[in-house]
């Protein structure tokens, strides 16, 4: 028997759906050898940090939560001698060795090339103490081999490509996920008709850029195929995330009005407006081409619903930068941005150059952005007043019970009272079809339409 057999462990996950995806593998990965997960630290005998590392806050963060689990009891009744605490993703990649050298009661340290050893390498600090720190540089597995538990029985993350050739100047992703990996485009199909078997609506499709998928394999399988694979196995909604602008082709473009099950939302990740700033960025391409991909998205399908990342405060970015991004993002309209400030990481190409913008002149362009932000969403939202939206249920809203919380084809939320005679946990996993009434710049509301 498994020395993890009924032991209790909790799960904190930071940063990216691929965390996401990974930290769902972990728990599979640990209930097949008998642990139990639990959801508060106080009833965890394991602790297992998956963590992110994409900006500062994030490590921060880390290293306090897991300072302040040191001095919480075990559970009553554990034979342990003390909680165990692991450390994967990338910081855990990124640190290796120096993790318990700071932080002494941290017993295993993967990372994210090897999350099938943490089993392993539990067992080993539970019966013979110590740190064990285990780092590859490099894997040919794929996490998708191992055994899931996924947050949401009919929702599922389907990775196809792992890891990052485009070393923009200021991520640490490709330095922590390694180079770029393509998963055989048959071994998608394979397990995403599994999926559908096993009753999953939705597939997300997952990659730091998937559109540049099998550029590393042998013969043609691109991007597009995998869409058209996935797609043809009948999944009632399909997704994917993350896209690069440079590699946005028109084929696939052309798919948002080909496949009936491709969900009209993009998320294409523009960092800046300006061309200076794309190019100290190493983006490889211009805010004019930028446009054009968003005008041909929107000519394949109006009804496309678009978001974006962007960088404030990128070094040297000027005003008039910042004035180009704050019109680009004006002129899009899009239904979310998710809006960063530049945050340096050691050992990137950016980390080194000139950075003397005054920290309240960044303060002030990210609030400014946020602001339109807020009014370009609610402006995209009011369009669906009126319209009937098929929502798939995930559950009620923490506020209130009796109010279904689910997600429209656009993936915006949508949130409906739930009808006499039925409750949430019915209805999660269904799709069903509301009204829209009242839109706001987060969320749609409306009454569910009965047939
Ligand atoms: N500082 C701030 N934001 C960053 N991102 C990536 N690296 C950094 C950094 N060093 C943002 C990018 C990316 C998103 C996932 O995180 O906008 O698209
Ligand atoms: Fe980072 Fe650029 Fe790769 Fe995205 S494409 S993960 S921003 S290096």
């Amino acid at each position: 028997m498994s020395n993890l057999s009924q032991k209790t462990f909790c799960l904190y996950t930071y940063g990216c759906q691929m965390n996401e995806h990974d930290s769902e593998r972990i728990a599979g990965m640990l209930e097949s050898h008998g642990a139990v997960q639990v959801d508060s630290v106080e009833d965890a005998e394991i602790a297992v940090f998956v963590t992110c590392c994409i900006r500062e806050a994030a490590d921060v963060r880390l290293m306090g939560q897991v300072a302040s689990i040191k001095n919480i009891p075990l559970p009553e009744g554990s034979a342990l001698a003390k909680r165990m605490v692991c450390i994967g993703g990338c910081i855990g990649q990124r640190d290796g060795d120096e993790l318990p050298a700071k932080l002494p009661h941290v017993d295993v340290v993967f990372g994210t090339q090897n999350i099938e050893k943490l089993p392993f390498l539990l067992e080993a600090a539970m019966s013979q103490g110590g740190h064990h720190v285990e780092i590859l540089e490099k894997s040919d597995t794929f996490s998708t081999d191992l055994p899931s538990k996924r947050e949401h029985p009919w929702s599922a993350w389907l990775p196809i490509t792992v890891g990052c050739n485009n070393f923009c100047t200021y991520c640490i992703v490709p330095y922590v996920r390694g180079r770029e990996r393509s998963r055989a485009i048959e071994d998608i199909a394979a397990e995403a008709a599994g999926l559908v078997a096993d009753g999953v609506k939705e597939i997300t499709l997952l990659g730091q850029n998937v559109n540049s998928y099998g550029r590393d394999l042998y013969g043609e399988p691109r991007f597009a195929d995998v869409l058209r694979a996935v797609s043809q196995t009948g999944v009632e909604r399909l997704r994917f995330a993350t896209s690069h602008p440079k590699d946005l082709t028109d084929e696939v473009i052309g798919l948002y009005a080909e496949l009936d099950n491709l969900m009209p939302s993009l998320h294409l990740p523009v960092q800046s407006g300006s061309d200076r700033i794309l190019k100290a960025m190493n983006r490889r391409y211009t805010a004019a081409h930028y446009l054009d991909l968003i005008d041909a998205v929107r000519k394949a399908n109006p009804d496309v619903a678009l978001s974006t990342d962007i960088i404030v405060g990128f070094p040297g970015e000027t005003e008039e930068d910042f004035q180009a991004t704050y019109d680009l993002v004006k002129r899009v309209g899009y239904s979310q941005v998710f809006t960063f400030i530049y945050s340096p990481r050691e050992g990137t190409p950016a980390a080194s150059m000139v950075d003397d913008t005054p920290r309240d002149v960044i303060q002030r362009r990210f609030d400014s952005l946020v602001d339109l932000v807020q009014e370009n969403a609610y402006a995209h939202n009011q369009r669906f007043v009126g319209r009937t939206l098929p929502v798939l249920v995930e559950g009620s809203s923490k506020r209130d019970e009796r109010v279904l919380v689910g997600h429209s084809p656009h993936n915006v939320t949508v949130h409906a009272p739930i009808p006499d005679g039925m409750d949430a946990a019915s209805l999660a996993g269904t799709t069903v079809a509301v009204k829209i009434d009242t839109a706001k710049a987060w969320y749609l509301s409306g009454a569910m339409v009965r047939d």
